[in-house]
Formats: C-alpha cells, sequence, structure tokens
C-alpha cells in the first residue's frame, strides 16, 4: 500500500491512542498462566499483540471479547495445552522471545515461527538463559526462528543480561515462573519495567534492588482487571509532528509514562520541547498521564549508553526530529537497531537521504545535522512499522507530497496511525 502525504500547515486537536504494545504482550500472556479471567480493556489494535493472543489461544486459553476489550481465561500455571499447529508469532520479537521462556517449561513440544523478518532476527539472547535453566531448544542455523521448544522442568537460575533487552529479561522471569526457588535478572541498564509491575500486578513475589530483578518461582497469579495505557512509543510520532510543526498545539489523553519508557519526555524537554503534563496517575502499576505539546524551537543533542537503551523505538522519529533542529542530533551505542524489524541505521538514513537531509552512518549509530530541509521523495517502510511512521512525520515537513511504499507495516503497532494523523493535520 501506498501513501501519500503532504505537507502539514499545523499540528491541532486532541487525540486518544491504541493501547501500549509491551504491556499488551505482557498481559495477555500472564493472564494466560494466572488462575481465573483477566479483563484487559485497551488492549493494542496492533498486528503484533494479536499475534500474541493467536499464540495464547492456540495454547488452549480461551479468550473472548473484541476490538480493544478482552477477556482471558487463565488456567494458572499448569494449564496450557500442546497447540495443534505450529504457533505464528508474525512479525512479533515480543511474542516470540518473551513467550518463549513460559514454552521452555511445558510438558509438551512447541514450534513457534515468524514473518520473513522475525525468521532473521536473533534469538541466541533467549536460547542461553534458557539452556541455562535446562530447556531444550533447537533453532534455524542455531539462532533464528522457527524454534522448536521441547518444554519440561526448569532450573531457577541467577542471570546477567549481555545486552540491554526488556524482552529477554521477560522471557527469564517468565521462565523463573515455572521454576522452583528464585530466579534472578541482572540488566546491564534498566530496561523497561513493565513485566516486573505486571507480575506484581497479578501476585507474584518480586523485588527489585538497582539493576538486579528477583523473582520467587511457581507464585499464585490471580486474573484481574486491567487498562492498558496508551502507547508513548507511538504518541512519539505525534508529539515529533507537533514540535517541528509551526502553530502546532495537540493533546493526547492517557499515556503509559512509565519512568523507564518516558526518558523520551526528558530528551525533548532537555532540548527545548515545551511539553506539559497536566496531570498525572497510577493505574495497574503503571504511571499515566495526558501530554499537551506545542511547536518549539529546538536545539538537538547527543544520544548515548543507557539514554540510547530507553529510547531505541523512538531513535528513527527522533533521527527525523534530529534534521530540523539547531545543532541536529548524534546517536552512539545504538547497534541494537540494525536487529530490529529492519536495519534501522540503515532504513532510516536511506529514507533521510531520499528527502534530500544529509546523514552520515555509524556502525553503532548515526550523525544528523540540523537545520535541514526536508524534501519531497518517495520513501520506502521496508516493511517496517516505525520506518512507515517515522517517514510520514518527515513527510509533513516536505516542499511537496511525498509517497511512502509499504505504508500498510504501520498496522504492527498502530492500525489507526493514518486516519489519526489525517485528523490532527486538518
Ligand atoms: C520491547 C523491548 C524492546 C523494544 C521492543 C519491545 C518489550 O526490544 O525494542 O519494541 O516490549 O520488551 P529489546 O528487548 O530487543 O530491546
Amino acid at each position: 500500500m501506498q501513501k501519500r502525504i503532504s505537507p502539514a500547515s499545523r499540528i491541532t486537536g486532541e487525540i486518544v491512542l491504541p493501547g501500549d504494545k509491551s504491556i499488551s504482550h505482557r498481559y495477555a500472556m500472564i493472564a494466560a498462566v494466572a488462575e481465573g479471567e483477566t479483563h484487559i480493556r485497551n488492549y493494542s489494535t496492533g498486528a503484533d499483540c494479536h499475534s500474541t493472543l493467536g499464540c495464547v489461544r492456540a495454547l488452549g486459553i480461551e479468550v473472548t471479547g473484541a476490538g480493544t476489550e478482552f477477556v482471558i481465561h487463565g488456567k494458572g500455571l499448569d494449564g496450557l495445552r500442546q497447540p495443534a499447529a505450529d504457533l505464528n508469532a508474525g512479525n512479533s520479537g515480543s511474542t516470540i522471545r518473551m513467550l518463549s521462556g513460559m514454552l521452555a517449561a511445558q510438558p509438551f513440544t512447541t514450534r513457534i515461527f515468524g514473518d520473513a523478518s522475525l525468521s532473521g532476527r536473533p534469538m541466541q539472547r533467549i536460547l542461553t538463559p534458557l539452556g541455562q535453566m535446562g530447556a531444550h531448544i533447537t533453532a534455524r542455523d542455531g539462532k533464528f526462528p522457527p524454534l522448536e521448544i521441547q518444554g519440561g522442568p526448569l532450573k531457577a537460575i541467577d542471570y546477567t543480561l549481555p545486552v540491554p533487552s526488556a524482552q529477554v529479561k521477560t522471557c527469564v522471569l517468565f521462565a523463573g515462573l515455572f521454576a522452583e526457588g528464585e530466579t534472578s535478572v541482572t540488566e546491564p541498564v534498566r530496561s523497561r519495567d513493565h513485566t516486573e509491575l505486571a507480575l506484581r500486578e497479578f501476585g507474584a513475589e518480586i523485588t527489585v534492588v538497582r539493576n538486579r530483578i528477583t523473582l520467587a518461582g511457581r507464585p499464585k497469579l490471580t486474573g484481574r482487571e486491567l487498562v492498558v495505557p496508551s502507547d508513548l512509543s507511538s504518541a512519539a510520532f505525534f508529539i515529533v509532528a507537533a514540535l517541528l510543526t509551526p502553530g502546532s498545539r495537540l493533546s493526547i489523553g492517557g499515556v503509559g509514562l512509565n519512568p523507564t519508557r518516558a526518558a523520551l519526555l526528558d530528551f525533548l524537554i532537555g532540548m527545548g520541547a515545551r511539553i506539559r503534563v497536566p496531570n498525572l496517575e497510577s493505574s495497574n502499576g503503571e504511571l499515566v498521564g495526558d501530554l499537551v505539546v506545542e511547536h518549539s524551537a529546538l536545539r538537538g543533542g547527543v544520544m548515548e549508553g543507557a539514554l540510547t537503551a530507553a529510547l531505541i523505538d523512538e531513535i528513527p522519529v527522533l533521527a527525523v526530529l534530529g534534521a530540523a533542529t539547531e545543532e541536529g542530533l548524534i546517536v552512539k551505542d545504538a547497534s541494537e537497531l540494525r536487529i530490529k524489524e529492519t536495519d534501522r541505521i540503515r532504513t532510516v538514513i536511506d529514507n533521510l537521504r531520499r528527502m534530500g537531509v544529509t546523514a552520515e552512518e555509524l556502525p553503532d549509530g548515526m550523525v544528523i545535522p540540523g537545520r535541514q530541509r526536508f524534501h519531497a521523495a518517495q520513501l520506502d517502510s521496508c516493511g517496517d512499522h516505525r520506518i512507515a511512521m517515522a517517514f510520514a512525520v518527515a513527510a509533513l515537513g516536505g516542499d511537496g507530497d511525498s509517497v511512502i511504499d509499504g505504508a500498510e507495516a504501520a498496522s504492527v503497532s498502530f492500525p489507526e496511525f493514518w486516519a489519526t494523523l489525517a485528523g490532527i493535520c486538518g
């Protein structure tokens, strides 16, 4: 699908966005192994989170509801059943990596596969800790999906993550749910902590001391009523669009502002962004607030280390923003970007250059000088949802109509993206 994007004169309105992708995955998976019904409201509409629901159903768990409200009829830690067919994780790294932790502990064998992009993404990072816990998993070429997971009893471990990855942390903690004793995970830098908060909501005993998380195995998890906050990573596209476009003022309601995700706001405000959070409350252990964003002149900045890890999903749209700042943007320590849905260093640089924007590619990052203009261009998502949406934002600042090929990719996390965008561009 192609989308034609015209330059925007200003971005205005009040929008509400779909539920957070990371939180939706976790709620659905934990609910499946909790006892009793979990009611989830504002569940993500993205295809990735529906891949998770499909897998949960295939594992013998009844899921009722539609749209954004689902009831998961959990059957407890020993309630999953061998699926009749291979599980399909679609495009979703979160589904395959996190669910594998649970599958490794089952008294049956499961095969799980994904689409072409997922089939090229590394799984070694979960195979190593799960192997240490006693799991038997085979992968294509020893490291790629499909995975064949021969489940069985697992041992608790004390694992130090070599890469900052919330998916891997979650995989190990999910496996640890089924092991006797305490499973600990130590992270190089603190990654998003939705798993810790969600497990606690469902009744697990979790302690966190600095970067070390410890879970007591075989907890009694109980079904609950949950509301998923709106996705800050989806909001990021509209935040940047409003910051870039003169005369803009945009309100975004009920956004998840978990401190392990909200580095985005600190980074932008540090550059001079006019962003207010008029109210903030706690919901199911997660912080949620409204955002008001106004057009702002931005200085630009440098992203490295823990900050890069915290902003990893927002880098494509921040790269777009960087070109329009005073001093530009430098991104370092971002080699993880090369193994996302696409090599996002390449796909960002390629699309920036198509728009006539100068950008330098680094092995683990990029340098984007500031004060640049976006020229209308033919752009390509390369099948990556965040690239499609980031360059829709760039196209709003173009000097004519741009066309985005592969625009349908946005549906992976945000099927309503194009309609929402049209609604705020007047
Ligand atoms: C996610 C963690 C991140 C992120 C992904 C969602 C999660 O991946 O990029 O979009 O929900 O835990 P990594 O764990 O690979 O860093």
